[in-house]
Parts: structure tokens; C-alpha cells; sequence
């Protein structure tokens, strides 16, 4: 499903294994972004701040235990509560970068064993990013980073099956960044993809739809 062409803000995503370092990126990306001039808005998804993200923190620091199906469909709530804001975002020119998103829902839930298209399903006609940047890091290399095991998932084979079904949605809107690099050399790569696909959705893109 696609709608007009129009110039607008940019959806651009980070998405990544846990502790793959996208939070600071997303930060000093978002810095830059506003140093050279442009309208951006830091989000993240869970949206721990709505009621619905209050009950996903309660079961991601293991407070609470939930069906798999139904924690999936709350992780969905929370996006599609933030859809129709985050659309008068984009069109009123700002452009927001996210901090997870449906990518994650379904990579995280589908690792769980539940079915990948039954994953699917629920991002259905949400906006699609214009750009994933994708943070490449060996779940290895993430299980030593800090206070890593503290929340659920934050752990190695669980991370390996989620890299898996991360390679399985890569599209060109893509971009794949070595994480095992210096925090610099991560965020010298952020930079360049991010000002170019906020370049092209200035001069009109039509905003595409999670899943075609
Ligand atoms: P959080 O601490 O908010 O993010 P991060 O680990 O990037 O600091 O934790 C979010 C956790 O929830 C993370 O393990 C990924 C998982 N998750 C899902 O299972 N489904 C989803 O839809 C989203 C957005 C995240
Ligand atoms: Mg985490």
C-alpha cells in the first residue's frame, strides 16, 4: 500500500541485537543531525511511558510472565498506538529516528518459535522505514558488554537465533554497519546514510508500508 509522494521527514531505524550499541549511536546520531540544522526526534520502541509499555518493562525485567502470543501483540500495540503520531510527525517535516522497531517485533518473537508470517502480520501497513541501519555485532562480543543478562533475551543462542530472522527481513532499505567497530567508525557510517535518505525524502517519497 502507497500513499502520494510528498516531502517530509524521514523514518529512519536502528535496529540491532541487545547491547549492539544502538542507543548511544542513536543519540550522538541525533546531535549531529540537529547541529547541521535538521528537525529530528529521538523515539524508541517499547515506549515504556504509554500503559501498554508499562506492561511490557514489568515482563522484560522479569516482573511479570505473559503467553508469547500475547506480549507479541502488545510489543505491536505500543507501535500502532504511536502510528497516526508518528505520521503527523514525519508530514509536518521532522524526521525521527527510532530506536528499535517492527523489525525487532518480529525477530525477537519469531526467535521465541512463534511463526514468522503470524509475526508479521500484526506490523501490517504501519509505516516501513525509509532507512534501517542495521548495527552488525557478534552476540559474543555484545554477552561482554555491560550489565548484559539483566533483561530478558540478553542471552547468546537467543541472540544468535534473532541475528538470523534480522537477515531474513534485510531489504534495500537496509544498511548494514559493523558494530565491532570503533564507536567513531560506527557513527561515521550512521552519519553518511542518515543525511542522505533525509536528503531524498526533502526533495518527495512516497511512504512505504510495513509489510508490501
Ligand atoms: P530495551 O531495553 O528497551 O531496548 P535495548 O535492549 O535496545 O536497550 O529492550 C527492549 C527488548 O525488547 C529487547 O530485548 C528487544 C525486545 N523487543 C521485542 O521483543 N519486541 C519488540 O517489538 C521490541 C520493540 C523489542
Ligand atoms: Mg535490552
Amino acid at each position: 500500500v502507497k500513499v502520494a509522494v510528498e516531502k517530509r521527514g524521514a523514518l529512519i531505524v536502528l535496529e540491532g541485537l541487545d547491547r549492539s550499541g544502538k542507543s548511544s549511536q542513536c543519540r550522538a546520531l541525533a546531535s549531529f543531525l540537529r547541529e547541521r540544522g535538521e528537525s529530528v526526534e529521538e523515539w524508541r520502541f517499547p515506549d515504556r511511558t504509554t500503559a501498554i509499555g508499562q506492561m511490557i518493562s514489568s515482563y522484560l525485567s522479569q516482573t511479570a510472565e505473559l503467553d508469547d502470543s500475547a506480549i507479541h501483540l502488545l510489543f505491536a500495540a505500543n507501535r500502532w498506538e504511536k502510528k497516526s503520531s508518528m505520521e503527523s510527525t514525519l508530514r509536518n517535516g521532522t524526521t525521527l529516528l527510532v530506536d528499535r522497531y517492527s523489525y525487532s517485533g518480529v525477530a525477537f518473537s519469531a526467535a521465541k518459535g512463534l511463526d514468522f508470517q503470524w509475526c508479521s502480520t500484526s506490523e501490517t501497513a504501519l509505516p516501513a522505514a525509509d532507512l534501517v541501519l542495521f548495527l552488525d555485532i557478534d552476540p559474543e562480543v555484545a554477552a561482554r558488554r555491560g550489565e548484559y543478562g539483566l533483561e530478558r533475551y540478553e542471552e547468546v543462542d537467543f541472540q544468535r537465533r534473532v541475528a538470523t530472522y534480522y537477515q531474513a527481513m534485510r531489504d534495500s532499505t537496509w544498511q548494514i554497519v559493523d558494530a565491532n567497530q570503533s564507536v567513531e567508525e560506527v557513527q561515521e557510517a550512521l552519519r553518511e546514510a542518515a543525511v542522505s535518505v533525509i536528503q531524498s525524502c526533502k526533495s518527495g517519497a512516497e511512504l512505504l508500508r510495513l509489510w508490501p
